[in-house]
């Protein structure tokens, strides 16, 4: 039958109407004349007060009402005589559902530690933590869905199995149908991908972008939003092996309207939060992050900083700091690098261009000083990195040079190729990593703790 879902009741208050509730108990505690059950359905942080006469019911079915066990409750809403809600519901019947035995369920009244829910990633999203991120999570996908339909971006699927390597990094799953342990193999030894499934060597996406921008070759404007993975074994809580990226590509787009785009869609979406999802994120706030709601407001105010990498180079040589990876012109930035320019030097957001071609994919639009590329990083409080992206190489010739600097071979590239010898256009397009923007928003400290079923190294899951 029908029911009324918390987040509805809360809102509507509609004193002494008739309601039922389905959800699962959070709590339950009382004497032996009253019980309170805190109830809860997932549709919001707050639980409902359920409170049930002890004497109306049978005595075995209230003894079956623990925590974790999943009920109906038919009753009527009133005021809250206690300050804790301003409403609650007089329980006329109550029906279980589910038992669950407080013996063996996992959960308890009490909180738990983030390690130990990590444990038990199939039950922790009937917490109040996990509710709250995965809750934020579908808002902030629904909100990049809107913003980018709303100015004309066509959403493109781009294959999850694919014989590319899109940043070059090699840190790539493959994909094989044959027997791993004892593969067929060629007259010189080498592994006869010819009679894998697909009749050559697979990988899983590292990144959607270079069939996005086959995209943005004829749509103009297009993004991705999707799963991508990356075999790097970094124990870090920043990074996953497997994690959703959203690439919009953009013909006609210059470094400049890269940037522009870039910090215009993270602002939106954190006002977007800020809007939509401010209960969670004052629970989120309370628990974990002091100072979460004033950051994500400071960030939608400030224009971000834009700097060059050798602007960057000469800030953190100047500043006096000993980092744990010294800084040299040519080297790469460890996020240590990153979060000093954000925290203590800038204080606000920064982006960061023209990097040295060498520590950047061979697909970015070389520099006419012909040792910097039209890169750009966003860097994020807390975060480091949160986008990586460029401006394109457009040009036919200069895109095989750089090909062969990165010893990438041009035949498996056609496809790609094909884009600047047939109407070729200046492009550009980034990436933003999703849990890292969530990261972020939630104030979570731990990129485990804003995707429900983690893949890091030696978690595969259950
Ligand atoms: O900087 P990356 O590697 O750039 C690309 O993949 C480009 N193809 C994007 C583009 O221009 N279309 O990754 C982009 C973003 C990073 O800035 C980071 O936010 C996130 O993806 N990211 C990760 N997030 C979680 N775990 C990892 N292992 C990640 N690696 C990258
Ligand atoms: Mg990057």
């Amino acid at each position: 039958g029908g029911r009324i879902e918390i987040s509805e009741l809360l809102g509507s208050r509609e004193i002494n109407a008739k309601v039922t509730l389905k959800g699962w108990v959070r709590t339950k505690r009382g004497n032996k004349n009253v019980a309170f059950i805190a109830l809860n359905d997932g549709s919001t942080i707050n639980n409902i007060q359920v409170v049930a006469d002890v004497a109306s019911f049978d005595e075995a079915l209230l003894r079956d009402v623990t925590t974790g066990a999943c009920i109906r409750v038919d009753g009527i809403l009133v005021e809250s005589p206690g300050s804790e809600q301003p409403v609650e519901v007089h329980a006329e019947k109550i029906e279980i559902y589910g038992k669950a035995d407080p013996e063996t369920y996992p959960l308890q009244k009490k909180g738990h530690s983030l390690e130990y829910l990590r444990e038990i990633a199939h039950l922790r999203p009937r917490t109040n933590t996990f509710g709250a991120v995965f809750r934020v999570r579908h808002a902030m996908a629904y909100a990049i869905h809107k913003y980018f339909n709303d100015r004309g971006f066509y959403y493109l699927h781009t294959p999850i199995i694919t014989g590319s390597d899109a940043e070059g990094a090699g840190a790539m799953f493959e994909v094989t149908t044959l027997d791993v342990g004892n593969p067929p193999r060629t007259e010189d030894g080498a592994v006869d991908y010819s009679q894998d499934f697909f009749g050559r060597r697979c990988n899983l996406t590292v990144s959607g972008q270079l069939e996005g921008e086959l995209g943005a070759m004829a749509l103009s404007k297009i993004y991705t939003f999707g799963p991508t993975f990356r075999a790097e074994n970094s124990n870090t809580p920043r990074h996953l092996a497997e994690f959703w990226m959203i690439e919009p590509e953009m013909a006609f787009y210059e470094l400049e309207d890269d940037m522009e785009l870039a910090e215009d869609f993270l602002k939106y979406l954190i006002r977007y939060a800020l809007d939509n999802c401010m209960e969670d994120l004052r629970f989120l706030e309370k628990m974990y992050d002091e100072g979460l709601v004033e950051r994500l407001r400071s960030v939608t105010e400030s224009s971000f900083v834009r700097l060059d990498y050798t602007g960057a180079i000469e800030i953190l040589k100047g500043s006096g700091r000993k980092f744990e990876f010294p800084v040299e012109w040519g080297s790469d930035l460890q996020s240590e690098h990153e979060r000093y320019l954000v925290e203590q030097h800038f204080k606000k957001p920064v982006i960061l261009i023209d990097y040295p071609k060498e520590i950047k994919a061979f697909y970015m639009k070389l520099n006419d000083d012909g040792k910097t590329v039209r890169a750009m990083d966003v860097l994020f409080p807390k975060i480091g990195e949160i986008i990586g992206g460029s401006q394109r190489e457009d040009d036919y010739d200069k895109l095989v040079g750089r090909m062969r600097d990165f010893d990438i071979n041009e035949e498996d590239m056609w496809w790609y190729l094909d884009t600047r010898r047939f109407g070729s256009a200046p492009h550009s397009g980034f990436g933003l990593g999703f849990e890292r923007l969530l990261l972020f928003v939630t104030g979570m400290a731990n990129i485990r703790d804003v995707i429900p079923f983690p893949r890091t190294p030696n978690n595969a899951g259950f």
